[in-house]
C-alpha cells in the first residue's frame, strides 16, 4: 500500500492485515510505542475536523512519531494563494507521511501524484473518507464478531456523506451483506455509487422511512444533513431535522443493533440515546485512533518513493 486514498483499492487480504494489526494495537497498545520513532506527520486541514484530526495526531503521538501542519489553512501559505501541487511538494519534503482532508473530490489523488511519501485521505468532499471505513469495519468486527452477512441501514444525507459512500464500497467486499438505503429521495446516493452497488450485486433496497426497517438490521449507520454540501440552501431547509432516532424507535430494533455514527451529529441521534447499550458511536470514534495507529505504522515507515539527489555535476 503505498497511499490510502479509497477503500476500494484495498483488497480483502490487506483489510485483513490491517485489522489484525489494529487488534494487536488495541489490545497490546504498549508494544507500538515506538513503531514510528522518528518518524513525521503532516497533518494538512484544508476542511474543519475533530476526530479524524485528533485521532491521527494522537495516533502518531501514540506510536512514538511526531506530527506538524495546520487545522485552518489560512495560517500557511494557501492563504496567499500557492497552489495544491506546490503545498504538497513542500510539506511531502518535510515528513514521512501526508495526512489530508480537502473540500474538493479528487485532491487526496492529486496530492498522491505531486508526494514523495505516503498520502492519506482524511475525507476530499462528498466523496470518500477511508480512514472513517477502517474504524467503522473495526467497530463491526469487533463488537458484532464479523462482517459477513451483516443487515446495514444507512440513514441520512447518503447523496453527499462521504463516509457512507466509502463503507459501500468497503461492504461490497464481504459476503451477502443486506443494503437497506433510508434518505429522502432528493439526497439518495449518487449514480456512481448506485452503479457500482449494481455492477457488484449487491442486494439493497431504497427507503424513505426509518421505522419500519430498523428490525431487520444488524447495524443502524447514522448519518447528519451535510449543510456545508448543499448549493442551495432551501434544499437544506427541506431535509434537516428528517430522522431522528429516538428511544422509542430503538423499542423496535433488536437486541444485538449497533447504532453507529462517523460524529459529527445534529440531531438525528436523540441525547439520551447514549445511554442505550447498543449506541456504538463514541467507542467507535475510540477505535478510530487505533485503526489510524495501524495505518500510520504501515505508511510511515514507507522508503520515500524519489531519493535525495547527490549531485547535479557540473558542465
Ligand atoms: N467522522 C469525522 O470525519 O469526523 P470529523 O469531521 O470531526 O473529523
Amino acid at each position: 500500500m503505498r497511499h490510502l486514498i479509497d477503500f476500494g483499492d484495498l483488497s480483502r487480504a490487506e483489510w485483513e492485515q490491517l485489522y489484525q494489526r489494529t487488534s494487536e494495537i488495541i489490545d497490546h497498545p504498549a508494544d507500538f510505542m515506538e513503531i514510528c520513532k522518528g518518524r513525521v506527520a503532516a497533518s494538512l486541514f484544508f476542511e474543519p475536523s475533530t476526530r479524524t484530526n485528533f485521532s491521527f495526531q494522537t495516533a502518531m503521538l501514540r506510536v512514538g512519531g511526531t506530527v506538524f501542519g495546520f487545522a485552518d489553512p489560512n495560517s500557511s501559505s494557501v492563504a496567499k494563494g500557492e497552489c495544491l501541487k506546490d503545498t504538497i511538494k513542500m510539506v511531502s519534503g518535510y515528513a514521512d507521511v501526508v495526512v489530508m482532508r480537502n473540500p474538493r473530490e479528487g485532491a487526496a489523488k492529486a496530492a498522491s501524484l505531486y508526494s514523495d511519501v505516503p498520502v492519506i485521505n482524511a475525507g476530499d468532499g462528498g466523496h470518500m473518507h477511508p480512514t472513517q471505513t477502517t474504524t467503522d469495519l473495526t467497530t463491526i468486527t469487533r463488537m458484532l464478531g464479523g462482517v459477513d452477512g451483516i443487515s446495514i441501514g444507512l440513514c441520512g444525507d447518503l447523496k453527499n456523506g462521504r463516509t457512507v459512500h466509502s463503507l459501500i464500497k468497503a461492504l461490497a467486499k464481504f459476503d451477502n451483506v443486506k443494503f437497506y438505503l433510508i434518505s429522502p429521495r432528493e439526497l439518495a446516493v449518487p449514480e456512481y455509487i448506485r452503479a457500482f452497488m449494481k455492477e457488484k450485486g449487491l442486494w439493497s433496497v431504497e427507503v424513505t422511512g426509518l421505522e419500519n426497517v430498523i428490525p431487520q438490521l444488524d447495524v443502524l449507520y447514522m448519518t447528519r444533513i451535510q449543510r456545508e454540501r448543499f448549493v442551495d440552501p432551501l434544499e437544506y431547509e427541506r431535509n434537516k431535522g428528517i430522522y431522528v432516532l429516538t428511544r422509542r424507535k430503538l423499542e423496535r430494533a433488536r437486541k444485538n443493533m449497533l447504532v453507529m455514527h462517523p460524529l459529527p451529529r445534529v440531531d438525528e441521534i436523540a441525547l439520551d440515546v447514549d445511554d442505550d447499550p447498543r449506541a456504538a458511536y463514541f467507542q467507535q470514534a475510540r477505535y478510530g485512533m487505533f485503526s489510524r495507529m495501524a495505518i500510520l505504522s504501515d505508511l510511515a515507515n514507507q522508503p520515500r518513493m524519489r531519493p535525495e539527489p547527490v549531485e547535479i555535476g557540473t558542465t
